[in-house]
């Protein structure tokens, strides 16, 4: 079970001789405001200075206590890039900006898609679609305010509907292309956990072949290699780059031709949640009857997706390679997809949530923090420093604490929430942790550590 301590301020700062609550929320709101280029915040300032979209969520989320009106201005930034199709990009790239691997040039997007925007040059992939739960944190702060900020929400609601909508469906028709309630990648970039165990099976599958050169500039920015992902692992990136290229970043063209795609589940999961949100969003504030029907329609069709994959005892959820026509079973965050989407039968639900909590998770006995690493510490798969094969992500910790204060789970959510505060009072604002010493590990100032701190102590 969870060791975490109670949950009142007091136990957060005592438990850890780093900085005070106050104190970090403060240095939280500098670390964003140091990352801040204008209308858009950059992921990390020298790992990933450009905007990503789960990430410019995250940042929105935290940016909302501070200022609603900065906080729309996020994802008016980033839904100013989203492709003709409804796709939201995962990268938006910052004008003028160098220092990452691949950039404008690599993806091309502008000369070879048609459905790329004319606005800001993007990558030609998508990124989990968290978005409608930034959206509902910025409306909810917005009514602690006046009668002008609420209105700036509502008018970035009203204006945006739409295009929030839109990207639900491009998402719905473009990645279900199966019709199985279940949100297919074509690149594991796409997932949001780039190297995960989840991925080594469909990736063995990715061969690449004529490759142009290229030179990595993410090692020269986390000196120590061993926390990023391999250079074997960069080449069947960027073959899959390649391989869209070729195929003009074409929805239909990528069913047919990529070498990698993947039923995500936990992506699956996200999209049912978000589908839901963003329905209740839409009833609340009177939106087209037609679009809200949609979402709950989704939110069910991809929710029965995730259950489909799950195990009947401990409900633990799969993802599925549709090249290799296999089941994807790895002991990661992936298992507990249906916490997030909802709709496991209760008894299945209490089994997975022990799972979550107990030793081969959160409650392993030898974790620094009561969190989730990414991958389980007694899985083969398991290594404590390699970015998503084992850290602990402040960001997974505040979703899943998010998503369990959602389904009315108020002291897990608590439990999880006084854990990662302990875990974040180093003042680092790492990407990720080592899950038994708590060392940062990868880019440090990471925007959406940051955002998720204060959205915490908010
Ligand atoms: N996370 C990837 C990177 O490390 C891209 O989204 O560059």
């Amino acid at each position: 079970m969870l060791r975490a301590p109670g949950p009142d301020q007091q136990d957060v700062e005592m438990a850890h001789p780093g900085f005070t609550p106050t104190q970090l929320a403060a240095r939280a709101a500098y670390l964003l405001r140091g990352n801040d280029l204008g209308t858009m915040t950059s992921a990390a300032p020298r790992l990933y200075p450009h905007m990503w979209s789960w990430d410019a969520a995250f940042v929105a989320v935290g940016l909302a206590p501070l200022s609603v009106e900065r906080a729309v201005i996020e994802l008016d930034t980033l839904l100013s890039a989203q492709w003709k199709n409804g796709m939201i990009p995962h990268i938006v790239f910052a004008n003028g900006v160098d220092g990452y691997f691949p950039g404008p040039a690599r993806w091309e997007c502008r000369l070879l898609a048609a459905n790329a925007p004319d606005g800001p040059d993007t990558s030609g992939i998508t990124q989990p679609p968290v978005h409608a739960i930034a959206v509902q944190r910025i409306l909810d702060h917005s009514r602690r305010h006046g009668r002008s900020t609420r209105a700036v929400a509502e008018e970035f609601l009203n204006r945006r509907w739409a295009d929030l909508v839109r990207w639900h469906r491009w998402l719905a028709h473009a990645r279900d292309p199966l019709g199985s309630g279940r949100i297919t990648l074509y690149h594991g970039w796409e997932s949001g956990m780039d190297n995960s165990p989840r991925w080594d099976r469909a990736y063995g599958n990715v061969r690449p072949g004529d490759l142009p050169p290229y030179r990595r500039e993410d090692v020269l920015v986390v000196a120590d290699p061993t926390q990023r992902p391999t250079d074997r692992e960069y080449d069947r990136y960027l073959w899959l780059v390649e391989q869209m290229r070729r195929a003009r970043y074409d929805d239909d063209a990528l069913s047919s031709t990529m070498d990698f795609a993947v039923e995500d589940v936990f992506v699956t999961a996200i999209f049912a949640l978000a589908c839901e949100v963003l329905g209740q969003i839409g009833e609340e504030y009177h939106q087209a009857k037609s679009d809200t029907r949609e979402l709950f329609g989704w939110a069910e069709r991809f929710r029965a997706g995730v259950i489909a994959t799950t195990d009947a005892r401990t409900g633990a959820a799969r993802d599925y390679d549709t090249r290799l026509q296999r089941w994807i079973t790895t002991e990661t965050l992936a298992m507990f997809a249906p916490l997030i989407s909802g709709g496991l039968p209760r008894a299945t639900e209490s089994n997975l949530l022990r799972l979550f909590e107990g030793p081969r998770f959160c409650g392993h006995p030898d974790l620094r923090y009561a969190l989730p690493p990414s991958t389980s510490p007694v899985s083969k798969d398991f290594r404590p420093r390699e970015y998503w094969r084992g850290p602990v992500w402040p960001v997974m910790s505040w979703l899943f604490s998010w998503v369990f204060a959602h389904r009315g789970w108020a002291e897990r959510s608590y439990m999880l929430r006084a854990e990662a505060l302990r875990q974040a009072s180093d003042g680092s604002f790492a990407e990720y942790y080592e899950p038994f010493t708590g060392e940062p590990l990868g880019s440090m100032q990471q925007s959406w550590t940051a955002a998720s701190v204060l959205d915490w102590l908010g």
